[in-house]
């Protein structure tokens, strides 16, 4: 073996543990400063927060028993700080305490160990938390690289930059005021980002050709669900949102493509698509007309509400969202 062992320096973890005794939180500190992490203690619940805003925290151990916040109020905090970023939290409980540990899943914990605790149980339960931190990170960070991939596709064209985007984000207003639940809102961002991206295998020409297109090339842009379908397969992560992408041309007739789908057979996410994507595109400047105003849009699509193109219902929903914003002026970015 040669001189070097690795091309980068490794990163140490770091730590947060927290406790209300001050020997405690030393004994623990001398365990983990041997194992190679960096150690912030905090004596109580408020020096933890103040700590954890401050650095950046890999992981947390927490006594569960502290006067005022306790660790589970404390776990939830944390939590709820980091957002949807997974943190692990280890819960200090004391031995065979179920009623604590209920308690601990409840506000989170990903994790328990008794008091007294033996220190290799500790330490196997850190690594594999850290571990699964690592496996999140490095699937966040792919899933990045593809949402940005797709909006720099579609910056190269004028008439759809930033399209994407605001279909994106209009879907995740839409969804939070329908009243579904978080996950779909996460769902339905990445959705929003991803519907269009089959156009990447595309000519680039056919995009952008004002038209009148023939009927090959017509059938040649519409591929462009199944592609998009397709290029997001292989990703786990995008699994959920694979429906979204082949059917959001769908009509609420069955009139619409790929498969053409109608009325509830058409995933609740592609109908979702379907309204803001024509919304966006009405909205936006196009080769052969300028922009249309949204209060304009607004009033087309409820004089077609009932044209079988969308679903009535939904977009009924939809006009309750946008006709207070657009009289109060909302403006889409396109
Ligand atoms: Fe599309």
């Amino acid at each position: 073996m040669g001189p070097f062992t690795c091309l980068f320096e490794k990163e140490m973890p770091s730590i947060l543990v927290v406790d209300d005794l001050q020997s405690n939180l030393e004994l623990m500190e001398a365990i983990f400063v041997k194992e190679g992490f960096r150690v912030y203690s905090a004596l109580g619940a408020n020096a933890a927060i103040r700590m954890f805003n401050k650095y950046p925290v890999d992981i947390a151990v927490l006594d569960v028993m502290m006067p005022g916040v306790d660790g589970f109020d404390l776990c939830s905090k944390l939590k709820d700080i980091t957002g949807k970023r997974f943190f692990p939290v280890i819960l200090l409980t004391a031995l065979n305490d179920r009623k604590s540990r209920i308690k601990g899943i409840e506000s989170g914990a990903d994790d328990f160990i008794s008091k007294p605790f033996d220190t290799s149980e500790l330490l196997i339960k850190i690594k594999s938390l850290l571990k699964l931190k690592t496996l999140q990170e490095e699937l966040d960070h792919s899933e990045n690289i593809i949402l940005t991939l797709a909006v720099a596709m579609e910056a190269r064209d004028p008439y759809t930059k930033g399209h994407s985007t605001r279909v994106s984000k209009l879907a995740v207003d839409f969804v939070t005021f329908l009243d579904l639940p978080g996950k779909d809102r996460e769902e339905m961002k990445k959705a929003g980002i991803l519907h269009d991206i089959g156009k990447i295998c595309l000519n680039e020409s056919l995009l952008r050709k004002p038209g009148p297109l023939t009927k090959e090339e017509i059938d040649m842009i519409k591929r462009h669900t199944i592609l998009g379908e397709e290029i997001c397969k292989p990703l786990v992560s995008m699994r959920r949102i694979l429906p979204a992408i082949r059917h959001h041309h769908e009509r609420w007739d069955g009139k619409g493509f790929p498969d053409r789908l109608g009325k509830d057979d058409i995933p609740l996410m592609a109908r979702i698509l379907s309204i803001i994507d024509s919304f966006d595109a009405m909205v936006s400047v196009r080769p052969y007309r300028d922009r249309r105003s949204a209060k304009v849009t607004l009033e087309t699509m409820r004089a077609e509400r009932f044209n079988g193109q969308w679903d009535a219902e939904l977009l009924g929903y939809f006009l309750e969202m946008m006709e207070p914003l657009v009289e109060k002026g909302y403006k889409s970015d396109g």
